[in-house]
């Protein structure tokens, strides 16, 4: 495993989340041009991710979803979010979403680094049960087996890459 030198990892909040939202767009956009199948289609400018992220600063400021922030020195490097909102009966529950990290940036152990802090964070909240998905085949689903998520199964052509080509997802869930 890759050692973390010079990376903080932090929960963004208030005044600093919201001052940070160019740097996460950043993230969000590099990993979509590099072909990550992470919610959005090609084309997909800087503005395109500001705008999701917008969505999401507001939800975490209403309680909605905790955002992470890896930093090296002053550069947001990564990101992760633990999604809060959860029906009434599973108030124990939260969904990890959204973990990126740059292209320039991978294999220094940023993601494991991101995903320790998210646990941590959500056991804080409360949340003991973690559930996430991801392109089955695609370089997440091993840190996730490494880092001991139980896998369920996989869901054929459950979503798209950026340009289009369908993907296999596979269900991962963890106890905390
Ligand atoms: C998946 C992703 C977050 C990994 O980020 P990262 O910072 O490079 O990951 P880490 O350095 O913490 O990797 C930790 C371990 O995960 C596994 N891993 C990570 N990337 C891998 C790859 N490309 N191939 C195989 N294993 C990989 C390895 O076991 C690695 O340990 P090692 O480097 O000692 O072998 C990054 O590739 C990314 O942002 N991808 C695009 C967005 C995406 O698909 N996100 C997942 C959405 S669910």
């Amino acid at each position: 495993m890759a050692v973390v030198e010079q990376i903080d990892v932090r929960r963004l909040v208030g005044d600093e989340l919201r001052a940070r939202l160019d740097g996460l767009a950043a993230v969000l956009h590099d990993c979509v041009s590099g072909g990550a199948s992470v919610s959005y289609m090609a084309p997909f400018s800087h503005d395109d991710a500001r705008s999701a992220f917008e969505g999401f600063v507001a939800d975490a400021a209403r309680g909605g979803r905790l955002i992470l922030a890896a930093f090296a020195g002053d550069e947001l490097v990564g990101t992760v979010q633990v999604v809060l909102t959860t029906p009434p009966n599973q108030p124990h529950r939260g969904d990890v979403a959204k973990l990126l990290v740059l292209r320039s940036a991978r294999r220094r152990g940023i993601a494991q680094a991101l995903m320790a802090a998210a646990e941590r964070e959500a056991l804080a909240e409360g949340r003991t049960l973690l559930v996430l998905d991801t392109v089955t085949g695609d370089p997440a689903e091993f840190l996730y087996e490494r880092l001991g998520w139980q896998k369920v199964g996989v869901i054929p052509g459950y979503a798209l890459y950026p340009d289009g080509r369908p993907c296999d997802t596979t269900v991962f869930w963890k106890s905390l």
